[in-house]
């Protein structure tokens, strides 16, 4: 059983596994142990307090609560495909990145990025941050999903490793679903980078998913377009199918 003490020696007044780790907010780098102020969380799960068990920088919100707000939100199937899909890549980013007890965080960003785009196109990532900050969400969680429309209509610029990807590969799964339709399988479990280099050279094909945008945010991540390309494709092989299940289990 986890034993938690509470003395000096960290600024935040604990001693936890043997040493207080780090004193800062807990959820947006590599560490997986560590304490700010009385939140005490390891492997990305809060260890006490009446948030125990809950995941780090979601406020005790869950992923359920994410889920009914994005449905709320939006009707449109293809909007809620599109965050069920942001959501699955930031998983496997988080995952393949070493963030991996942050994977819950991620898929949330992921998730929750185009709350408002349907019903407040005009004031994409603004009136979302109202509305999640209304709700009591993480402001972390804010800043991130506001960032990914930078400078277009935010001016939250993305600077966490997890904002660029959420960044980069927002604009590009709408790229890759798009050519994933136009295969014979009609998946993207056989598609292969030259495939994907060519529907983006053609700038007429999925017109609308900004080539400008996904080489910027390749540039901030500082990988080159074929690590962008390959692993986006991994990242949308991961959850192809639970992504397919998902949408036909709300009919
Ligand atoms: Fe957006
Ligand atoms: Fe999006």
């Amino acid at each position: 059983m986890l034993q938690l003490s509470f003395s000096a020696g960290c600024k935040s007044g604990c001693t936890i596994f043997g040493c207080c780790i780090f004193a800062v907010a807990p959820s947006y780098g590599k560490e997986t142990a560590g304490c700010a102020g009385r939140l005490f969380y390891r492997d990305g799960v809060i260890r006490s307090g009446r948030w125990e068990g809950r995941k780090i920088g979601m406020s005790g919100k869950t992923r359920e609560e994410a889920w009914e707000l994005v449905k709320e939100y939006n009707k449109e199937p293809f909007h809620r495909q599109h965050a069920l899909t942001v959501e699955g890549c930031m998983r496997y980013f988080a995952r393949t990145l070493g963030y991996g007890a942050e994977e819950d965080f991620w898929g949330l960003v992921g998730l929750l990025h185009d709350l408002d785009y349907e019903k407040f196109p005009e004031q994409h990532c603004r009136k979302e941050a109202e509305i999640l900050k209304e709700k009591g969400w993480d402001d972390k969680l804010i800043h991130a999903v506001a960032s990914h429309g930078w400078p277009r209509c935010s001016d939250v610029e993305p600077t966490l490793e997890m904002e660029k990807v959420l960044y980069t590969v927002d604009e590009l799964s709408g790229l890759i679903g798009a050519a994933a339709l136009m295969r014979p399988s009609r998946s993207v479990q056989d598609m292969e980078v030259k495939s994907l280099k060519k529907k983006f050279k053609d700038k007429h094909f999925a017109a609308g998913c900004s080539r400008d945008v996904i080489e910027q945010g390749a540039a901030m991540l500082g990988w080159d377009m074929n690590k962008v390309f390959q692993e986006s494709i991994l990242a949308m092989r991961s959850c192809e199918e639970s992504v397919r299940k998902a949408m036909e289990a709300e009919g």
